[in-house]
C-alpha cells in the first residue's frame, strides 16, 4: 500500500484511496453483490471481457477476484481528470511490489464496470469508500497456484524516431 501511495499523481493530487480487503466474509459478500450486479449490467461496448464476465457471473462458482486472499480497491475523486491514470499507475506499483515479494496479482475490472450499481456502491460506502469517489480499478493479490504463460508481444508496437 505504501508503494501505491508513492506513485506520482497529476498535480500531486493524491486524491486516491486504496482500500485493501483481507476479510474473507467481506470479500464473499462483495462477490455476491457483484454476481447480482452483473445480472442487470448491460455492457456499453463490445469489449469481450465485459460480456465474458457477465456470462460467467451466472455460474454459482463465479468469483470475480479469483479467490485471492486480498483485493485492493483503487478509488478516486469523481470527475477528476486523472482519476484513472493515477490509480492505474499506482496499481502497477502494487503489481511490481507483489512480484518482488513472490506474490501473484491481477488487475480486476469488475468493480469499475459496476461502479454505479446501487447495491455495490452502498456496500463500498459502508466499507469506508467515500460516496463521492468513483471506483477506478482493483487488484487481486495472492499466492501463485500455477504460473500462467506470458502472451507473446505484438510486433511493431514501438518506434524510435532519431
Ligand atoms: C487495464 C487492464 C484491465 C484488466 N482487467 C482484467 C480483469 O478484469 N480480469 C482479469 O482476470 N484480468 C484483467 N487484466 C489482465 C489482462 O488480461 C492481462 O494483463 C493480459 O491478458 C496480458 O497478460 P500479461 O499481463 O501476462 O501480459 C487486465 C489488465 C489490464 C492492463
Amino acid at each position: 500500500m505504501r508503494e501505491a501511495q508513492q506513485t506520482p499523481s497529476g498535480s500531486n493530487s493524491q486524491s486516491w484511496l486504496f482500500t485493501a480487503i483481507q476479510n474473507r466474509d467481506t470479500l464473499l459478500r462483495l462477490n455476491g453483490l457483484v454476481r447480482t450486479g452483473f445480472q442487470s449490467y448491460e455492457p456499453d461496448d463490445d469489449y469481450p471481457a465485459k460480456h465474458g464476465a457477465k456470462k460467467r457471473a451466472q455460474e454459482e462458482s463465479f468469483n470475480f477476484y479469483n479467490h485471492a486472499p486480498a483485493l485492493i480497491i483503487a478509488s478516486n475523486r469523481s470527475g477528476y481528470e486523472n482519476a484513472m491514470a493515477d490509480c492505474a499507475l499506482a496499481l502497477e506499483n502494487i503489481f511490481l511490489t507483489a512480484e518482488s515479494l513472490g506474490l501473484g496479482s491481477c488487475y480486476i475490472n469488475a468493480l469499475h464496470w459496476l461502479r454505479n450499481d446501487p447495491g455495490i456502491r452502498e456496500y463500498l460506502v459502508e466499507l469506508g469508500i467515500p460516496r463521492e469517489h468513483t471506483i477506478c480499478s482493483s487488484a487481486a493479490v495472492g499466492y501463485i497456484a500455477k504460473p500462467s504463460p506470458v502472451p507473446p508481444r505484438k510486433a511493431n508496437t514501438t518506434r524510435i524516431i532519431e
